[in-house]
């Protein structure tokens, strides 16, 4: 798969079947996702990966905890900002327009938008998650390079055929995660990552884009 095929077909999938993740491509992935840039080379990401038994546990902790209405952790960064200035407000008003129309949820169906997000505790089905830590000492900066690293790990995904999910979400619950991975103090959760085989019954969300023009300024 080249590079655009790979950027194009990632996309934020909710829905995996039960079809376990290969071992060996998941391994192949990690390693060569190390290969990920980072300033000053000092590759500030550190990761967790959970399958079978331990994710089964993990995921019914979770949901167990949401549901019965827990409030969650005490956050360690702010998700975004309180008041999302334009454009960005607007745009996550159009995702969350596009995701609950592609479930046919309606928008101020407040407890089916509940149940939807509910999938995010029990990974959207997937067999496997990845936790990504972050030592709390590191700066802006090293949390760019953790993007870099976690797009690099989705894109490599793809060429195992395999999809993903990046969700912060997991980072409300943090303490749940925590007690399944055992993380030094000194870390940081920012995001799980569900991985697997996509489930073509489940329907699609696929989101937009800003006009280029939007985003980028070319000076000549
Ligand atoms: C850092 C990060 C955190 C995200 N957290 C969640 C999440 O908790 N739950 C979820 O369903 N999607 C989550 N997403 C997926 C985004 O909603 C998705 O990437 C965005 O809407 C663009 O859609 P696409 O990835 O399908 O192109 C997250 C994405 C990123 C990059």
């Amino acid at each position: 798969m080249d590079v655009y095929e790979a950027v194009k077909t990632r996309r934020a999938v909710r829905g995996f079947t039960d079809r376990p993740v290969p071992d060996d491509a998941l391994r192949r992935v990690l390693a060569a996702a190390a290969w990920a840039p980072s300033g000053s080379n000092i590759q500030p990401w550190r990761v967790y990966v959970l399958t079978g038994e331990p994710l089964k546990q993990l995921k019914k902790a979770a949901v167990e905890r949401v549901t019965a209405g827990d409030p969650w952790d005490e956050r360690q960064f702010q998700m975004y900002p309180p008041e999302l200035k334009s454009p960005y407000g607007e745009r996550r008003s159009a995702f969350g327009i596009q995701r609950y129309t592609a479930l046919g949820v309606a928008r101020e169906d407040w407890e089916a938008r509940q149940r939807a997000a509910l999938g995010n505790w029990d990974c959207f089905g997937a067999p496997t998650a990845l936790f990504c830590y972050i030592d709390r000492d590191l700066g802006m900066p090293q949390w760019a390079d953790m993007g870099m690293y976690l797009q690099t790990v989705m894109l490599l995904l793809r060429a195992e055929g395999l999809h993903s999910c990046p969700q912060m979400a997991w980072s409300q619950v943090r303490e749940t995660v925590a007690d399944a991975v055992s993380p030094p103090d000194d870390l940081i959760l920012f995001c799980g990552m569900s991985i697997g085989y996509e489930d073509p019954s489940v329907s699609v969300a696929r989101t937009g884009r800003a006009p280029l023009g939007d985003t980028v300024s070319f000076v000549s």
